[in-house]
């Protein structure tokens, strides 16, 4: 399955001010210019900064010419309106083509349930922007129109510690019984050193690095590995 296309997508969640920003985007683009914009056809890159970012990353992202996309990291689950301090859907998507929505921090920190995670997910959709949507375990409620899955373990965020790629691709597998057409990547301290691990599993489709896709060098390294599978 060479030809399958590979998702890679980093989240840098809170982290990162504009200055970091500007950076990060230029090293990533001495990279790409360096290898001189490698094929990569078979990879949808994808990098989700801070919303205030976005607008920044946008213009970087055209300026060095980078062949990555861009995606918001959560995203209201109202439409523009009288919601203080919420990011709808419609401003994103001047933006963004991707939206992680269901993190299992915003579950945890910022109580998500199901409901309201399928709000988003219409709210997403009416916008035509893609979700990723993040769930902690194969049972996990998952809405019908979603696409994109993330399975990302709790214990694996973050820790170092990461799901076994075998048991991974069972869980994915799990996944795409009743969705054969569905694309599902792996979450949980992904690096340059074991995103390939899990890259060669039949049934995972792609990787979502946090920690890792904050140094642009090591993101820029998961990349030219998942090039290689
Ligand atoms: P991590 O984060 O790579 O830092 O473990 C992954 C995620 O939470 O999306």
């Amino acid at each position: 399955m060479a030809s399958k296309k590979k998702y890679i997508i980093g989240n840098w969640k809170s982290n990162n001010n504009m200055s970091e920003t500007e950076e990060w985007f230029e090293l990533i683009g001495k990279q790409f210019k360096k290898s001189r914009y490698f094929p990569t056809v078979n990879l949808e890159i994808i990098v989700c900064p801070p919303f205030v970012f976005l607008p920044k990353a946008y213009k970087l992202r055209d300026k060095y010419q980078l062949p990555i996309k861009l995606g918001a990291q959560d995203v209201s689950p109202f439409n523009n309106g009288a919601y203080t301090g919420a990011v709808s859907a419609r401003m994103l998507s001047n933006f963004v083509e991707y939206i992680i929505i269901g993190h299992s921090e915003r579950r945890t920190h910022f109580l998500e349930n199901d409901r309201m995670l399928s709000e988003k997910t219409i709210r997403a959709k009416e916008n035509n922007l893609e979700v990723i949507y993040c769930i902690p375990g194969k049972d996990t409620f998952i809405p019908e129109s979603i696409k994109i899955v993330a399975y990302e373990p709790v214990w694996a965020i973050g820790t170092g510690k990461t799901d076994t790629p075998e048991n991974a691709d069972r869980v994915a597998s799990f996944l795409k019984l009743k969705h054969s057409d569905r694309i599902v990547v792996y979450g949980g301290s992904v690096n340059p050193d074991n995103v390939k691990d899990f890259l060669i599993m039949a049934n995972i489709d792609g990787v979502l690095p946090g920690g890792a896709s904050l140094d642009p060098n090591k993101f820029w390294e998961i990349i030219l590995n998942a090039s290689t599978i």
